[in-house]
């Protein structure tokens, strides 16, 4: 049988839960590690699915990157080979693009496959190679892969059209190694954007940031350095969800309470009761929530990789709520699953309409995408009985020790069946 949860649902859970290193934050920061040609240690990165692909594509390259401890990851790119970046890892997750951004950073000539990820709709990566082409490089594909040569170069200001956090991320870091100043206007300030900004002037990169504008200003040779990965604000956020429908008492650990702020605000609304701190939160959940309109948007707003979580809450307040899901209108896999389970929602034109249920019941249902397939572990922890939950592996690129952290609150959950890539 393939791996499943299998979750007995309907107790409260109560205790305290460890967050770990974003992982949007660590997918980048592992790759623009390779531009110091040195050594760099991560800490605070959670070992997840993404990072041990990325950590076979680096291999390619002859970089050497390994864990040292737990959550430390050694990144040796000393010895760093060009070449073609073809291999089933790079398209099974979206970071592998950020290697279009280094490799030309380094180099006048990438090769790099098209990247995978969640299936959240369309994702095309327009914006992406708008800012290769006025970074002075032209491509071509050769089926499946974006092939990229530098033809010139020159001061470069680039508009992006639209707030893109993989783009943002990869236009910086091709333009790394440019020999003019580059401006990059309409920037995404994801607090992972500020995070890998922050890592890469640690190595020696002259990058000036105001508002949605960046500047990167030619710098010498990098430098290798150490750099803590900032606390995953998703996963902070997917706990906060748990504890506002099961726990009486949640204390929420290693987080950063000014990213959460969005997330609070909107929780708040509902009529969750939250203690903060600046390194922690407590949830404590309520009988009774009310229902809320809400609006997915770039950071700050309310970030679309809660807005599956969230309609389990929603579900439990009282009447109709919405959520706009602006970033991904398609990311809606989680919607049949949850009805299955007893959930009340429908999708209206651009709309996600939830209405509130007395409870969920336990299902045998897939998740079908990261955020999407943690919506339906929280809806099985909270309908009585077994359910079994399918699409671990699309769970596991985004939690890790998911089962430790809720048995470690009382949760009664377990991984049977055999794991599947
Ligand atoms: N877009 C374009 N053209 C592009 C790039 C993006 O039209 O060239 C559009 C997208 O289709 C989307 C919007 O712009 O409508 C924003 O997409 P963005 O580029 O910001 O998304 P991403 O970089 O592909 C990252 C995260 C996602 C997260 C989004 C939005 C990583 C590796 N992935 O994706 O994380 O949902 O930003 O915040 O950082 C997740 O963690 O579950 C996840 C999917």
């Amino acid at each position: 049988m393939r791996e499943k949860l299998l979750i007995n649902g309907g107790n409260n859970l109560s205790g305290e839960v460890e967050i770990g290193g974003a992982k949007n934050s660590a997918v980048a920061l592992i790759v623009a590690a390779i531009l110091a040609r040195d050594i760099v240690i991560l800490t605070n990165v959670k070992p997840i699915e993404d990072v041990f692909c990325l950590i076979s594509i680096l291999e390619k390259l002859n970089v050497n990157c390994y864990y040292d401890k737990k959550s430390t990851l050694i990144i040796d790119s000393r010895r760093i080979k060009n070449t073609r970046l073809d291999s089933d890892e790079v398209y099974q997750l979206r970071a592998s693009y950020y290697f279009m951004g280094a490799l030309m950073s380094l180099f006048d000539h990438a090769e790099v496959g098209a990247p995978g990820g969640c299936n959240l709709g369309e994702r095309p990566i327009d914006l992406h190679l708008l800012g290769f082409s006025k970074l002075g490089f032209d491509y071509h594909l050769d089926e499946n892969i974006f092939i990229f040569d530098k033809k010139s170069e020159s001061e470069t200001t680039i508009n992006l059209p639209k707030i893109s956090v993989g783009a943002t991320i990869n236009i910086l870091l091709a333009s790394i190694g440019r020999e003019k100043r580059v401006v990059i206007n309409n920037i995404a300030i994801e607090p992972e954007i500020k995070d890998v900004i922050e890592f890469l002037k640690k190595m020696g990169a002259n990058i000036k940031c105001r508002g949605r504008r960046l500047t990167i200003t030619p710098q010498g040779k990098l430098k290798g350095v150490t750099h803590k990965v900032i606390p995953d604000r998703i996963e902070a956020g997917t706990f906060m969800i748990l504890g506002s429908i099961l726990s009486p008492y949640l204390k929420i650990n290693n987080i950063n309470i000014k990213h959460l702020r969005n997330i609070i605000d909107v929780l708040s609304k509902i009529g969750v009761s939250i203690e903060e701190g600046d390194t922690y939160l407590i949830i404590r959940k309520q009988s009774k929530y009310t229902s809320q309109n809400i609006k997915v948007k770039p950071y700050p707003g309310f970030p679309t990789d809660l807005q599956q979580p969230l309609t389990v809450l929603l579900s439990m307040c009282e009447g109709e709520s919405s959520i706009e899901e602006t970033i991904y209108p398609a990311r809606l896999s989680h919607v049949d699953s949850l009805n299955k389970m007893g959930a009340d929602i429908r999708i209206e034109d651009n709309l996600i309409k939830i209405n509130g249920v007395k409870n969920f019941k336990a299902a045998d249902v897939d998740g079908e995408d990261l955020r999407g397939g943690i919506s339906l572990v929280l809806a099985a922890l909270l309908g009585e009985g077994e359910s079994k939950i399918g699409g671990v592996k699309y769970i596991k690129r985004g939690y890790s020790d998911l089962v430790k952290k809720i048995e470690g609150i009382g949760g009664n959950i377990k991984i049977i069946g055999e794991t599947n890539k």
